[in-house]
């Protein structure tokens, strides 16, 4: 695993978890764990269980006693370590969004599936997919519980850089994000509405706003250091700020491929909301809402039912019979965010054990990607309706 703090505790959670709650034909070994300072990974290593640690991700991709490399890193090292894996054989998972480009995430995507033909697998990290409620509003959707799709409404909300003396983290650097909430949460939004209605986003029209322009640098990076690397005193900001290069906050609305409308809704200003996802599909024989913040429930209007028994359902996701819950408590016993980490992780171990490609693919990987960039394209040119290419014939161009 290659990172090793917000995302790669909560990946080694999962893979210290999932042999021992599901029954899966291969046993994980947690080998080796890369960061960049050798005593921080030291301590990462035996707090979150690794075997041992590098500060050099070569080092994973050149091992003979690596099968699987976990990319939990910001996106600007996704692709260059993803590429190499793969050329090396190994099977990836890479935390989203992809990449920071498309043209990265087009080559990954193109490098995956030639990889597949020697049963390389890779998967790309939307793991909200994997929240038992959401699993299963996919599987409602595709029984035609809904209908025809006519509305997606899809809002991702948090408030943590409120404050303008919060410091310019990397999730605030083009260069290192690739975009702002747009990339961060909005992907996790567009990724989720297309898998659970099973519909492609064709188009969209877009506005983004970034609120606060310069920010505190981080401690690293200010005094002296700042200004050798050009910012501060000589852009008349002060010594110790520099410029904000993302989107704050991305609204737009989109078509997908069956009819339906959509509007989206990313931002990190969202006051008081802290991780707020919500999503409600409005179909012709009824509707069904997500709510995070109650993430073992989904709520289900049925219109087919008699008119005066007609009403919103709560159905609480936690039976034997819904997905991944088998093997955790009796009904009722509710899990948690970390859960669906250790789900992404069966079904990564599983697929790799008896040779299927895991979803979500790099292909879908590069379709979010490809939303991102018409986003972010939109906006530039004052809301211009922009065309989303399909992600394989992106691939095969
Ligand atoms: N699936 C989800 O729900 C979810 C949630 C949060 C973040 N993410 C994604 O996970 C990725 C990481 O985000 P995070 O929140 O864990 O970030 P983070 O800042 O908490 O952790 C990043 C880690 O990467 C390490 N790192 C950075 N550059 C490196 C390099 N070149 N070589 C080796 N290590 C390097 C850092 O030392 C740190 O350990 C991002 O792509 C992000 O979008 C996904």
């Amino acid at each position: 695993m290659v990172g090793y703090a917000f995302m790669g505790a909560a990946h080694s959670q999962a893979w210290r978890t999932v042999n021992r709650v599901y029954d899966l034909p291969a046993q994980v070994r947690m080998a080796l764990v890369c960061g960049r300072d050798t005593g921080k990974v030291a301590e990462a290593a035996d707090r979150l269980g690794w075997e041992a640690h590098t500060t050099d991700w070569r080092r994973l991709v050149e091992s003979d006693e690596i099968d699987v490399v976990d990319i939990c890193t910001p996106g600007d090292s996704h692709a260059e370590i993803a590429l190499a894996a793969l050329a090396a054989g190994k099977h990836v998972l890479c935390e989203k969004p992809l990449a920071n480009t498309v043209a990265e995430a087009r080559e990954m995507a193109a490098a995956a599936v030639a990889a597949q033909t020697a049963g390389v697998r890779s998967m790309c990290g939307f793991t909200y997919r994997r929240v038992p409620a959401v699993t299963l509003m996919r599987q409602m959707v595709a029984e035609g519980r809904l209908g025809t799709i006519r509305h997606v409404r899809a809002a991702y909300l948090q408030d943590w850089i409120v404050d303008p003396q919060f410091p310019l983290v990397w999730r605030l650097q083009k260069d290192k994000a690739g975009s702002g909430a747009l990339g961060d949460i909005g992907a996790h939004i567009i990724d989720m509405t297309q898998y659970v209605t099973g519909q492609r986003i064709t188009g969209v029209s877009a506005i983004t706003e970034t609120f606060v322009k310069q920010r505190p640098l981080p401690a690293e990076y200010s005094g002296l250091a700042a200004q050798a690397a050009g910012n501060g005193a000589a852009d008349g900001q002060g010594p110790d700020m520099g410029p904000v290069t993302v989107d704050d906050a991305a609204v737009f609305v989109a078509r997908l491929d069956d009819g339906a409308l959509a509007t989206y809704e990313a931002s990190r200003f969202a006051t008081g909301r802290k991780n707020a996802l919500r999503v409600e599909i409005n179909g012709s024989l009824g509707t069904l809402v997500f709510d995070l913040e109650r993430l073992n429930e989904l709520e289900f209007y049925d219109a087919t039912r008699p008119a005066a028994e007609q009403g919103f359902t709560r159905i609480l996701v936690t039976e034997a019979e819904h997905p991944y819950m088998s093997a955790w408590w009796p009904p009722g016993h509710i899990i948690g965010y970390e859960h669906s980490f250790t789900h992404q992780a069966r079904d990564l171990v599983e697929a790799i054990a008896t040779g299927v490609d895991p979803a979500p693919s790099f292909v879908d990987g590069l379709q979010v990607q490809l939303v991102l960039d018409a986003v972010t394209r939109s906006a530039e040119l004052g809301s211009t309706w922009t065309h989303v290419e399909p992600a394989l014939e992106a691939v095969a161009a």
